[in-house]
């Protein structure tokens, strides 16, 4: 990357009414994970497991958002971005799951959703990101059909007692996490590696996020209603049929297997070859309530993806492809920097899905770079933003629908499997003192963002 854009220049390259935000998630920044009547999620539980993350760091404290979040809010409210994109967690409001309401985990909320009218700041939650009430585990968790229905009955608590106050909600944050690496691949709670319970898992968080749409609609009819998805932006190594072949089974499996039952409802024609009696247990209706209309739907993008056909397969695995390396630039974790994925990516789900509005909710880097002398140079994650950015404002030009974008994250916090040692933030988080410092990155956020007008 050369010169870093003059911000001024940049904003230029976007709609008057483009919406910028910062995002982040209930367990990874607010703590107090056992304050006023919160039980334990998975995270807590998975945490504790030795072995699962970065030397044994859990969610106890993170970035103390339960106690900080009028500072946090007003960290938010002079970097002059619009909106603020956070999570609720089910362990707070309804802490086993099912049953008993948790008025004051409601109240959190009510306070953090007022703060944000009080600056100004739009509201965009999540209901669920990742922080399942360990209780639901008993029943299987999410490869329980009772889990889904537990999910319904969450949302319409929540949406009763907040609805009023929310500008957008989305039901699930990545999906894909939620079933294939939390089910599949055993990286995330609750670590389990069987292909069994991942599709058991896969249709009934689909199912859950189905049945909330339509709770949502029912309580809160004029609350935008989206999903956000980490969509994977597959790249096929060649041009030989073979490989274009698993590009194509790449996608099915890590895009098609959300994707075409949201947008589509039904599942990819690939999933029932391959699984034949394995698929799970549809019942009527199922298919319906998942591919309710949405308002709009949120794409995480990091990282792209580029496949081979040159591995073997097994039964188990039917998907499996090669994974090769598209750049050599890589972020601090390890992913690959290649913003052009973005751009082939919306281009390729478009042409695939008949999609509604979309925001970025989710982009950004990893660079662990410290506080030196007050100021924290992190120039490769501002060149990360100048680039993806730019990308964003190219597909505004080819007239796709992007309404928003929300950079990962407003603040360092815990980066789940990794613990606390990869930092994404815009705003430097020392855990020792909870001191936030905005980094040089979003430094210069705020200088683009100011030259949006804020409503609300
Ligand atoms: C996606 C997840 O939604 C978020 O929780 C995570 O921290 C970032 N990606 C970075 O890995």
């Amino acid at each position: 990357m050369t010169k870093t854009p003059d911000p001024k220049q940049f904003a230029t390259r976007f709609p008057g009414d483009f919406l910028w935000g910062v995002a982040t998630a209930s367990f990874q920044v607010e703590g107090a994970t056992k304050a006023d009547g919160r039980k334990p999620s998975i995270w807590d539980a998975f945490s504790n497991m030795p072995g699962r993350v970065f030397q044994g760091h859990n969610g106890d404290v993170a970035c103390d958002h339960y106690n900080r979040w009028e500072e946090d809010l007003d960290l938010i409210k002079d970097m002059g971005v619009e909106a603020y994109r956070f999570s609720i967690a089910w362990p707070r409001i309804v802490p086993e799951g099912t049953g008993r309401i948790n008025e004051k985990g409601l109240d959190f909320y009510d306070r953090l959703i007022d703060g944000c009218k009080a600056r100004g700041i739009k509201t965009y939650a999540t209901l669920y990101h990742w922080d399942l009430p360990l209780s639901l585990m008993g029943d299987g968790g999410w490869t329980a059909r009772s889990t889904a229905h537990a999910f319904e009955r969450y949302t319409k608590v929540v949406m009763e007692r907040l609805g009023d106050r929310l500008d957008a909600v989305a039901t699930f944050n990545e999906p894909w996490c939620i079933v294939w690496l939390s089910h599949l691949y055993g990286i995330h709670a609750p670590g389990e590696r069987n292909m069994q319970a991942a599709l058991a898992a896969m249709h009934h968080v689909n199912l859950a996020h189905g049945l909330g749409v339509a709770q949502i609609r029912d309580i809160a009819p004029d609350v935008p209603v989206g999903l956000v998805l980490n969509a994977h932006s597959v790249i096929a190594a060649s041009d030989k049929p073979e490989d274009q072949a698993a590009a194509e089974r790449a996608h099915q499996f890590h895009n098609g297997a959300f994707f075409d039952l949201v947008f589509k409802g039904q599942y990819p024609d690939q999933f029932h070859e391959a699984l034949g009696a394995r698929m799970p247990a549809v019942e009527e209706d199922d298919l319906k309530i998942i591919s309710q209309k949405l308002d709009w739907w949120g794409l995480n993008y990091y990282t792209p993806m580029r496949v081979a056909d040159d591995c073997a397969r097994t039964g188990d695995f039917p998907w499996t492809v090669d994974a090769k390396p598209v750049s050599d630039v890589k972020t601090d974790i390890g992913w690959e920097v290649y913003s052009p994925g973005l751009k082939l990516l919306v281009e390729d789900l478009y042409r695939r899905y008949d999609l509604p509005d979309c925001y970025i909710t989710e982009n950004g880097a990893c660079y662990n770079m410290e506080v030196v002398d007050g100021e924290v140079d992190d120039q490769p994650r501002l060149d990360y933003y100048v680039e993806h950015l730019s990308v964003v404002s190219d597909l505004i030009v080819d007239n796709y629908p992007m309404k928003g974008y929300f950079a990962w994250s407003l603040m360092d916090n815990f980066e789940w499997a990794e613990g606390y040692r990869m930092r994404f933030g815009l705003v430097h988080v020392d855990y020792e003192t909870q001191e936030r410092t905005v980094k040089n990155s979003g430094k210069w956020y705020r200088q683009l963002a100011a030259e949006f007008p804020r409503g609300n």
